[in-house]
């Protein structure tokens, strides 16, 4: 593995499924005591909460399972192709947003995945945005990312991103 190896996890406002999955993530990393080997940072397509703290409501749903919420809303930039190794979209508009942003790197597709793409515990190709709806949504955020950060770990454990 690349040491460290850099992953951005990005949605549309960085301040729900993206901190979230970079702090579940960061949780999982430390009790492996990777810390140092596996950088992680997250970014929104969109600019509208630059500057912002995660959202209550996801900040409560990760705390209830033990996860602390920290970290301000940034946006995506083009520079984030080149500084990270693998960056995840929570969802398909995210997705595509990104190769917009990325238009004009190199190959933007070879380090671009879905999450969804380490998600096994359920059948979903997309973290569904909470934002609009009620306290279970927030809830099945941190269950898919729980599922979705630890099987991304074991696979960076096993060696599958060079
Ligand atoms: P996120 O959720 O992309 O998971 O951070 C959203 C946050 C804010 C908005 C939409 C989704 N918004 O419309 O402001």
């Amino acid at each position: 593995m690349k040491s460290p190896f850099r992953i951005l996890f990005v949605c549309l406002g960085n301040i729900c499924r993206s901190p979230s999955a970079e702090n579940v993530m960061r949780h999982l990393v430390s009790e492996e005591n990777a810390t140092g080997e596996i950088e992680i940072d997250s970014a929104g397509t969109a600019g509208w909460h630059i500057g912002k703290s995660p959202d209550a409501r996801m900040t409560a749903a990760a705390e209830k399972k033990g996860f602390t919420m920290k970290g301000q809303a940034r946006q995506v930039k083009a520079a984030d192709f080149a500084a990270f190794d693998l960056i995840l979209a929570m969802d398909q508009s995210n997705y595509d947003d990104l190769i917009d942003v990325m238009s004009g790197c190199p190959t933007p597709t070879a380090k671009l995945k879905l999450f969804c793409d380490f998600c096994t515990a359920h059948d979903e190709t997309e973290v569904p945005d909470p934002y609009y709806g009620g306290p279970e949504g927030f809830d099945y955020v941190i269950e898919l990312l729980e599922d979705g950060c630890g099987n991304l770990l074991k696979q960076i454990r096993d060696g599958e991103f060079k």
